[in-house]
């Protein structure tokens, strides 16, 4: 996934950015740091399409009306498509809890496999019934799907597992509501961040398919997302993510360079934000794309309304989750060695 340019140092604009963001010392100035706030600003342009047709999926997957989400590109970078937090509360606690309890675990890959091979980490983190904060600690990523293999850069069909019913779906509810009606989610990233955890600039080229889009979810604390250009030599724009937010490669954005110099604490926590009396939504005449047991879904939103919740609250207050979604094959494609 990482491409290194042996650029002069002096042309390498990205990697001075980066630089400047993740200093801690003397402490970067966020004055120029885009956020969806800024829409009336030169830099900003609020695309949000103003007839939108409702799908009833939304409100399962913990999303708000699609009426009420906000799209925003920036002049600088068009493919790059912002959406500000489309995610109910009750969502941003399902897709934590998710990214926890459910994708870390066999037959999905996670960082520490080279270490320690875990069936489930999340309840290895308990066993004792305390936090064991160092194993915790020790998450970075986990893969889903065609699994993204960080030597070679291949996909290959013997690294691949099931990817995850509700995440196929969430992504589905975003694909055709940007007028992507062909794509399919067929591999993902998630990466966990501390406090003090960055990502250095990259582009994600593995796939086969470059013309889909790349979706990318994150949750928890704020970050400073860098978006550049086909190489380092062009100049980031600093992009401020919040809890909730969407970011869309798509277009000319899909292969530029990208990176995570700075993990911030969250202004608010909308995960917090849960109405007093929750209505659950009914799912007894939704049509599914990819959910099997809408029944799961139900439970675990149930769970993550009452007490089984603070485990999860305890590890994001000091964390931020990212999912990153692909799809691999070109349309009409249904293996890789089908090139
Ligand atoms: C990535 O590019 O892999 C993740 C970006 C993010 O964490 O926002």
């Amino acid at each position: 996934m990482q491409e290194n340019t042996s650029l002069p140092i002096t042309e390498d604009r990205f990697m001075k950015t980066f630089k400047y963001f993740k200093s801690n010392k003397p402490k970067p100035s966020l004055k120029d740091v885009i956020t969806a706030e800024k829409c009336s600003d030169h830099q900003v342009i609020n695309i949000t399409a103003n007839t939108v047709i409702e799908d009833p999926r939304a409100e399962l997957l913990g999303l708000k009306n699609l009426r009420e989400w906000q799209v925003f590109t920036l002049k600088k970078h068009p493919g790059l498509l912002f959406i500000r937090n489309p995610f109910t509360a009750l969502g941003q606690r399902y897709w934590i809890r998710k990214c926890l309890e459910e994708y870390p675990k066999k037959p999905n890959k996670l960082n520490i496999d080279i270490e320690i091979t875990l069936e489930d980490w999340w309840r290895e983190c308990f066993r004792n019934g305390e936090c064991e904060k160092q194993l915790q600690k020790k998450l970075r990523w986990t893969t889903l799907g065609y699994h993204h293999n960080w030597d070679t850069k291949v996909y290959t069909e013997s690294n691949k597992s099931k990817f995850p019913e509700d995440l196929a779906e969430l992504s589905d509810v975003l694909a055709k509501y940007l007028g992507y009606s062909d794509f399919t989610a067929e591999a993902a990233i998630v990466n966990y961040y501390h406090m003090n955890s960055t990502l250095s600039a990259h582009t994600d080229h593995s796939e086969v398919n470059l013309k889909a889009p790349l979706f990318s979810f994150s949750f928890g604390q704020s970050a400073i997302f860098l978006i550049g250009g086909r190489d380092k030599s062009v100049e980031p724009s600093a992009l401020l993510i919040n809890s909730g937010d969407i970011v869309v490669m798509s277009k000319e954005a899909r292969l530029c360079y990208h990176a995570v110099p700075k993990i911030l604490p969250a202004v608010d926590s909308p995960w917090d934000v849960l109405d007093t009396e929750i209505i659950m939504p009914d799912s007894k005449n939704i049509n599914f794309k990819y959910i099997s047991q809408s029944e799961d879904i139900m439970l675990s939103m149930k769970e993550n309304i009452d007490n089984k919740w603070h485990r999860f609250k305890d590890y994001i207050k000091e964390s931020r989750i990212n999912m990153n979604v692909r799809q691999v094959l070109n349309e009409n494609q249904t293996s890789i060695l089908m090139q």
